[in-house]
């Protein structure tokens, strides 16, 4: 086994989601699909200045596809500890392009090889919930038992639930049986990472998050429930005969486990960070002012538990005196440096 991470490395980490806000938040609005370009290049840059011998597992793509932070590619200065990375500069690429509300920055790192691979999953069905009704879900159930069973837990009537689920046509029956099971639901375009947080939290407003998203984003967002100490379950959800036919060739009749948070990231050695982008329920965004520019983050650090929330101004004409990072709004052309260690 690798030397274990004893440092809290997501310290390191809101560095890295930081920069990438401040650089994506440039492109917030302007509805251009390469809005997060100048995160992409800013992540990389970032991760590379931090004491850490990654590896990719979920990126921008695969290698070829994605021009930097691609599966598999080696990130950090290359020294212990060996882990497994998941970045996603910009969830919630066209609410920034249309400069609508929840885009976060996000980086996760946990102990090499404890980090679930989608391989040619592209979706997932998900269930998320906080600590106290961790025990009492199931995805084997209907969504009316499982509001039920997490109404239960949290001593209240479903009627009492906010439940999040992703606003797309193939949600119309869960939606309805959610409504139907008398509980709240609050429909986003895009985005169920941050609301997966918010269902792991106690207090956020909103209880449950269900429905089919991302694969790669289930992964993300059970580095931070693993976290929290939430509850999460997931079932390979492909959409479309293609999917299912490379996933199917993938894992054969595993197609329909299920998965939870600790089979997603196998280690409590696990690191999260977060910094908003836009406007959001779970922090706020890049704002510009006089006295400087302010980031609001959220960090996680899975062994001992501790969420910080941090808020930083930043001087950006000081920052840019030194950093390679265009925080001004132009995209860089010029190629991305290899590892260093500064
Ligand atoms: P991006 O990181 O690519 O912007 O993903 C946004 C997102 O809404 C995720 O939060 C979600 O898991 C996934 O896309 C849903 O995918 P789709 O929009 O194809 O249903």
């Amino acid at each position: 086994m690798s030397e274990r991470p004893q440092r809290n490395l997501a310290l390191d980490l809101v560095r890295v989601t930081e920069s990438a806000a401040l650089a994506g938040a440039r492109q917030m609005g302007l509805g251009d699909k390469q809005v997060a370009r100048a995160a992409v290049d800013a992540m990389r840059l970032m991760l590379q200045t931090v004491e850490m011998d990654g590896v990719i597992v979920i990126g921008e793509g695969e290698k070829g596809d994605a021009r930097v932070l691609y599966n598999g590619e080696s990130v950090g200065t290359g020294r212990p500890p060996a882990v497994d990375v998941a970045v996603d500069p910009v969830e919630g690429t066209s609410l920034l392009a249309l400069g609508r509300s929840d885009v976060i920055s996000v980086v996760a790192l946990a102990e090499r090889w404890s980090m679930w691979n989608p391989g040619p999953s592209l979706y997932a069905d998900k269930l998320v919930v906080r600590r106290a009704a961790r025990d009492a879900i199931d995805l084997r159930r209907s969504p009316t038992d499982n509001l039920r069973a997490i109404a239960s837990a949290l001593h209240c009537q479903p009627r009492d639930l906010t439940v999040f689920v992703l606003e797309k046509p193939r949600h119309e029956g869960l939606i309805r049986e959610i409504r139907e099971a008398g509980a709240r639901v609050t429909l986003h375009t895009e985005g169920d990472v941050a609301f997966a947080i918010l269902a792991a939290t106690p207090g956020s407003g909103v209880d449950v998050l269900m429905g089919i998203g991302g694969a790669p984003e289930a992964v993300i967002a059970a580095s931070a429930v693993r976290a929290l100490g939430g509850g999460m379950q997931i079932r390979r959800a492909p959409q479309g005969d293609k999917e299912r036919e490379r996933v199917q060739a993938a894992v054969g009749p595993s197609i329909d486990e299920i998965l939870t948070d600790a089979d997603l990231i196998r280690s409590d050695d696990v690191f999260f960070a977060a910094t908003g982008i836009t406007d959001g329920s779970l922090v706020r965004g890049v704002r510009y002012g006089p006295e400087g520019v302010t980031t609001e983050s959220i960090v996680m650090r899975g062994r001992s538990g501790t969420v910080r929330y941090i808020r930083a101004v930043h001087q950006l004409d000081r920052l840019m005196k030194f950093s390679q990072v265009d925080y001004g709004g132009n995209l860089r052309t010029a190629p991305l440096p290899e590892r260093t260690s500064g």
